[in-house]
């Protein structure tokens, strides 16, 4: 039997526009072989029926809190101890607050201080409102009670914005949920990574630099964090704000990431490079900008430390897994870049097309392992994610065990 079978979620479904796509996670979570009992809050009523999750899931779908009838079916207090995870999607901003306030106004937030299963929200809210300092300090005490935040994704908005705080789709949740019950998780482990790219000055205001977002590092870091790792993300710049839950050091240089990097190795179990590292720095960084006087200017480069090859070639190295991004020949290469940084796991990328990449919101990666490789078909980052870390965990294990 996989363990995800017969795994029994609350799904409790909150005022905004996204849950329409609540009954579609509720089928997904159904199909996947989970059982499913839903709870709506007042104003999720003004979007989404009872009737349409009584429906689908084949029973109650529960909305009072004291009434006779509803209680009569499972009690509060029962549905509290029924469920293995409780997951709230969308999770609006009032409903956060709400959580984070510790009230028990309604069912659902009387659910979530009654239940010791663990409560997953999938926050979904206009961008302002999810960067909304208030917003964040209630995640941030909800994460510190131990409670899991999957997404928000980033994208165009029912309002017409665009920005952080879609919730993320039935099929990203799902993933979430599969990977939260999945053997193997990375409880009590510890994880450090890089991301991003790297700035290494020619003077005060220019720098050598790179077009990485740092999309993929940030990604994989939250996929981590959900399968239970401690998190420490080393991060170049980037405009990306830090995931909940996750300690993040924001570098400039390859020479600060690489000191960053190197104090807090002791004791780590994984490292991950994600990070496009610039190989080469000016040799000089001049004191005052650089005047345009001359025609033509050279400018000289040393080569950079190499990072995850120096983690690699440590006494008692964690297991390290590296990224390539190549043009051509992009997994003769990348298993040739695995061989001489002595790695136990590289992620192959082409780049230079016009799909995926640094900058885009997808990719597809090649995966190769000792004795093993996994194509990961073009999709969203954060489902690349999520199925990079459940292989970083799987290969892991199995290194620990062998
Ligand atoms: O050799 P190449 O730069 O292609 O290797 C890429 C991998 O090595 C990435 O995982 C990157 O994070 C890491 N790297 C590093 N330090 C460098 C260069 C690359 O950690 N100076």
């Amino acid at each position: 039997m996989s363990s995800i079978e017969s795994k029994k979620i609350l799904l409790g479904v909150t005022g905004g526009i996204a849950a329409y796509k609540s009954a579609v996670l509720l089928r997904a979570l159904q199909n996947a072989g989970m059982e499913v009992r839903v709870v709506l809050t007042q104003a999720a009523q003004a979007f989404v029926t009872p009737l349409t999750f009584q429906a689908l899931s084949g029973h109650t779908a529960y909305t009072e809190l004291l009434d006779s009838v509803q209680e009569a079916a499972m009690d509060h207090i029962s549905l509290a101890r029924w469920a293995d995870l409780v997951l709230v999607a969308p999770a609006t901003a009032d409903f956060i607050a709400r959580a984070a306030s510790g009230h028990a106004d309604d069912l659902l937030a009387t659910l979530c201080l009654a239940t010791r299963a663990p409560i997953a929200l999938a926050p979904a809210m206009n961008q302002q409102m999810w960067l909304n300092q208030a917003t964040r300090e209630n995640l941030e005490r909800l994460v510190k009670r131990g409670y899991l935040c999957w997404g928000p994704d980033d994208g165009a908005q029912a309002c017409g914005e665009t920005g952080s705080g879609r919730m993320l789709e039935p099929e990203a949740l799902l993933k979430h949920a599969q990977a939260h019950f999945a053997p193997g998780s990375l409880d009590g482990i510890n994880v450090l990574m890089t991301a991003g790219s790297t700035r290494e000055p020619i003077d005060p205001v220019r720098f050598v630099g790179n077009r990485s977002s740092g999309k993929m590092g940030f990604a994989l870091a939250e996929s981590l964090r959900d399968l239970g790792a401690s998190v420490i993300l080393v991060s170049g710049p980037v405009s990306l704000s830090t995931p909940f839950g996750i300690e993040c050091i924001r570098v400039e240089t390859a020479e600060q990431m690489r000191s960053s990097v190197l104090v807090r190795v002791e004791g780590c179990d994984i490292f991950v490079g994600v990070a496009a590292v610039a190989d080469y720095r000016p040799r000089h960084c001049a004191s005052e900008k650089i005047k345009k006087h001359k025609e033509t200017m050279t400018l000289e480069l040393v080569r950079n430390p190499d990072i995850l090859a120096e983690v690699a070639a440590r006494g008692r190295p964690p297991f390290t897994v590296g990224f390539a991004a190549e043009t051509e020949q992009v997994e003769t290469y990348a298993e040739t870049k695995r061989r001489s940084k002595g790695l136990d796991m590289i992620a192959a990328n082409r780049v230079g097309t016009d799909e995926g990449g640094f900058e885009s919101d997808s990719n597809a990666l090649v995966l190769i392992w000792q004795g093993g490789r996994e194509a990961l078909p073009m999709m969203t980052k954060s489902l690349l994610a999520q199925h990079l870390a459940g292989r970083i965990s799987e290969r892991y294990h199995a290194r620990t065990r062998s």
